[in-house]
């Protein structure tokens, strides 16, 4: 910059050599200014974006931010504009006499004492009508859903629906509330699905083995209020593989919903001598079923996730794959190497957290095949809306009170 400003003032007047200088550095200026906003990338997809709400809980916390964020900016504006009129009009002058002080001035004492009371009382009376608001007992008619956290995978229950069991991706009613009843099969992890709002921790029982002790459950209550996929993440840091702890909300129309639980409770069954038919019978003769259920076959395990449909699900291991054969494959050889620190046995010693399975290639392959088919048959075969699929309250747990859901870590119906 020196050397060319230079090269200017050296063609010209010993004055203008200054000009292009100054131009030079207010333009440096501007380009980084223009390049850090360029950076902090102010557009894009944001699929967990909170400021996208599609439930009511969420649009209200975001209502509440707004508000919040005016005032402060608001407040931003008048310290920023006192602060400049102060230093342009009150600097000091050569010459000039010593500042008059102002100390005991009462008319500024108490507009200095109301003015932040004020900006308090306009920020705190939003914020507890917002808290309230979203803290509320759920409505009788919720969809009540059990949330667990693992490490590293969260189970969805439904007691309403005869205890159906999921994992990672809970299936989700538009415009009907869900009472989400949280609570940890291991350490702290936090739920949340930012574009439905609330996060909220989930905590470890620590009192089990005691039925009679008081379950540690939180609460998230919300209605959604749009269809669509919202991707979600463990919020509080649970281990090696918390940042692989993703989730995904399915909202769906009550149709669609009803059309999943149907084909939950009538899984699909591979054909006769196919590849898919040798691993699920590889799947049923090994370890797999010890710590996993399907739906329909022998495998009754509750260590791991319920794998009924996982070939529908999007992403396989929290959100660690895309579904595919070949996902399945990764993932059942060398579970380790996707998922650090995951309890999931891979093949051969040290590919996975617990003692191998030993499978072979042809073996892996053909498990591999058999869960990604693990998906609802043809649409033809989902039933149309308003056919028989149990009525909240009529299966499973029946009474819709939170409490009563909460005592099933380790077993209860599937
Ligand atoms: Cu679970 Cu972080």
């Amino acid at each position: 910059m020196t050397v060319r400003g230079r090269g200017v003032s050296a063609g010209g007047a010993e004055r203008t050599g200054r000009t292009p200088d100054a131009a030079l550095r207010w333009l440096t200026a501007l380009a980084a200014l223009g390049l850090a906003l360029a950076a902090s990338a102010c557009s894009g997809e944001h699929p967990q974006s909170t400021f996208r709400p599609t439930s009511q809980y969420a649009s209200t916390l975001n209502g509440l931010f707004n508000n919040t964020f005016w005032w402060t900016m608001l407040v931003l504006a008048i310290v920023w504009g006192v602060l400049l009129v102060i230093i342009f009009r009150f600097r000091e002058k050569p010459g000039a006499p010593p500042p008059q002080h102002i100390h005991g001035h009462t008319t500024l004492e108490i507009l200095w004492t109301i003015g932040p009371a004020l900006i308090v009382a306009f920020i705190a009376v939003p914020t507890i009508r917002t808290i309230f608001e979203t803290q509320a007992a759920a409505p009788k008619d919720a969809l009540v859903v059990e949330v667990i956290g693992h490490q590293w995978w969260w189970e969805f229950r439904y007691p309403q629906y005869g205890g159906i069991a999921t994992a990672n991706e809970v299936h989700l009613i538009q415009g009907r509330p869900v009472d989400f009843v949280e609570h940890s099969a291991d350490v702290i992890h936090s739920f949340w699905i930012p574009r439905l709002g609330g996060k909220r921790d989930v905590n470890p029982q620590p009192a089990l083995r005691d039925p009679n002790a008081p379950k540690r459950v939180n609460h998230i209550v919300l209605t959604p209020d749009s269809t669509g996929v919202f991707p979600g993440q463990c919020a509080e840091y649970c281990g090696a593989s918390h940042a692989v702890m993703r989730t995904r909300a399915v909202v769906q129309t009550n149709a669609d919903f009803n059309g999943w639980i149907q084909a939950y409770n009538t899984p699909p069954n591979p054909a006769q001598g196919s590849v898919e038919a040798q691993g699920k019978q590889i799947f049923e003769s090994h370890i797999c079923m010890a710590c996993h259920t399907i739906n329909g076959t022998n495998a009754r395990g509750v260590i791991g996730p319920n794998l009924t449909l996982v070939g529908s699900r999007q992403t396989i291991g929290a959100g660690a794959l895309p579904t595919s054969v070949a996902s399945f494959q990764t993932w059942i050889t060398h579970p380790e190497g996707v998922k650090p620190g995951a309890m999931m046995p891979g093949i051969r010693e040290g590919a996975g957290g617990m003692p191998p399975t030993g499978l072979t290639g042809p073996q892996v392959q053909a498990v591999a095949a058999y869960l990604a088919s693990l998906r609802p048959a043809a649409a033809g075969a989902i039933p149309a809306p308003g056919s028989a699929v149990p009525a909240p309250g009529a299966a499973g747990a029946g009474a819709p009170r939170p409490t009563t859901t909460t005592t099933t870590t380790t077993g209860g119906v599937r």
